[in-house]
């Protein structure tokens, strides 16, 4: 019997990134970032995975569909009023930083980028739409890869403060809601989107990877304080990739295994972020593994002054892991490892559905960090079929999000703090990991394909209307 009830207020919406939807490639002065040389289909997640990426493009080999994407830089306003009509309450999309900063190293910002997000924020307004936005969604600008390496130099630090004042300055009055990285800790297994740089072949990972990681904590840290002394109203949060870490039995080995996994990979940016310090078992694993970082004076103090006041999170599915992996099938869709759940069943790109997760998932943020969680993405990536009448039918995208805004609601009621659910990919998009149009999340369907075919037009889909009577019944009609 369900006995919880949504709060009044609670932040539904949708989810998107500005590289996955805008296009408007160079236009408005916007300089190139990562995304514009990642090409499309399955050479992606190849690229992602492996070392020695050069970041150069390739017209003769690939296709570069974040180019166009669905063409957001022109038809925000009808994409808008689409949103509204389901009854978005909050709108999450990021800034393009090579909009702002065409390299990153400018000393003024180009007002030509800033317009355009007053325009997007202003449009939002007008429907009563609060936006909630990424200041960096893989999409670090070209220039600062190329010639700084990404995050591994301290010098990007300086960049980004540039590019954080500049936003905080002028969107004060238009942004209540911010996030700093988008999940922050998807640098562990795709570097090149998280931390702006490929690992090379001869290179340990970790070293460079840590290294990276405390530039980003302390540049969060400075974002953080920036908004808070700018806009003092905001609310700003990290924003993490949390998939809960399951040990396959009950053997005390793989339990032990399944921990310290969570640890790593779920929870050691968080804590930096939430609780502003590194916590003992990082200092363990840098100790065993002889990783020594370049912590200077100071950063320490400000990590410890620029903590986060929620956060955000990705929920797409759990992971199943245990010490000897070589008996059982790999998880292999997941992209975060593991082996297969047997209880669970797996979506078209193998990702393990499991909607009880993300009440764990919930559960285990909020006993940990006692701070408000924001659902920031979450959703089914599948093909949809455009049947000949034009309507598509995408009953199993409904069941989907249906059962993950019950188990929202279960963690409601065991006494998490859940502030708002944005769905990912609100409108189809291009897939960060496969670059693929065929991939397709949204309520709102767009006509584009893999093979760069398409009218670009938006059709709604049946989880649109669904979605709708979700957001108007404030949950109770799912
Ligand atoms: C998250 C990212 O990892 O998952 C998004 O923040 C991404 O950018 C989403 O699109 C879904 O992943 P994919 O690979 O299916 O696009």
């Amino acid at each position: 019997m369900k006995t919880y009830q949504f709060p009044k207020g609670f932040l539904w919406g949708g989810a998107t990134a500005a590289n996955q939807i805008e296009g408007g490639f160079g236009e408005g002065n916007k300089g190139l970032n990562i995304a514009d040389v990642l090409p499309g289909g399955k050479g992606r997640l190849d690229i992602l995975q492996s070392p020695g990426f050069d970041f150069e493009v390739d017209r003769d080999k690939y296709n570069y569909p974040n180019h166009e994407a669905i063409d957001f830089y022109h038809r925000y306003k009808e994409d808008i009023a689409l949103f509204a009509e389901m009854g978005f309450k909050v709108f999450r999309m990021s800034i393009a930083w090579t909009r702002i900063f065409p390299t990153g190293t400018e000393m003024e910002p180009n007002e030509e980028g800033l317009k355009f997000y007053d325009n997007v924020f202003d449009e939002l307004h007008k429907h009563g739409i609060e936006p909630v936005v990424t200041i960096s969604h893989y999409e670090m600008p070209l220039h600062l890869v190329k010639e700084y390496g990404g995050w591994r130099s301290r010098e990007v630090i300086t960049f980004f403060e540039r590019y954080v004042n500049a936003l905080f300055h002028r969107y004060k009055d238009k942004v209540k809601y911010w996030m700093t990285f988008n999940e922050i800790n998807s640098g562990f297994i795709m570097p090149i989107q998280g931390l702006g740089f490929a690992i090379q072949e001869e290179e340990d990972k970790y070293q460079p990877t840590f290294q990276a990681f405390h530039h980003q904590f302390v540049a969060s840290a400075i974002a953080v304080k920036a908004c808070h002394d700018i806009i003092p109203e905001a609310k700003i949060g990290n924003m993490i990739l949390y998939a809960p870490v399951y040990s396959y039995d009950s053997n005390p080995e793989n339990v032990m295994y399944a921990l310290q996994e969570e640890r790593m990979f779920n929870y050691f940016c968080a804590d930096v972020q939430v609780r502003g310090e590194y916590p003992a078992f990082i200092k363990r694993y840098w100790k065993e593994h002889g990783i020594e970082l370049d912590i200077q004076a100071g950063d320490l103090e400000l990590i410890k002054e620029g903590t986060v006041d929620y956060v955000g999170f990705s929920y797409y599915m759990s992971r199943t892991e245990k010490v000897d992996k070589t008996t059982e099938e790999a998880a292999e869709g997941n992209l975060i490892g593991g082996v297969r759940n047997p209880f669970l069943q797996a979506s078209e790109w193998g990702w393990e559905i499991d909607p009880t997760g993300l009440r764990i998932s919930l559960n285990n943020l909020y006993d940990r960090y006692q701070v408000p969680l924001f659902v920031v993405e979450n959703g089914l990536g599948a093909y949809d079929k455009v049947e000949q009448d034009g309507s598509i039918n995408d009953d199993y995208r409904i069941d989907f999000l249906r059962e993950h805004i019950k188990a929202m609601g279960e963690a409601l009621e065991d006494g998490v703090e859940l502030m708002g659910y944005t769905s990912w990919g609100c409108i189809d998009l291009v897939s960060a990991s496969s670059g693929q149009y065929s991939k397709r999340y949204g309520y709102i369907y767009v006509d584009k394909h893999d093979d760069g075919s398409g009218t670009l037009e938006r059709k709604r889909k049946k989880s649109f209307y669904w979605y709708k009577d979700v957001i108007a019944s404030n949950g109770e009609q799912l």
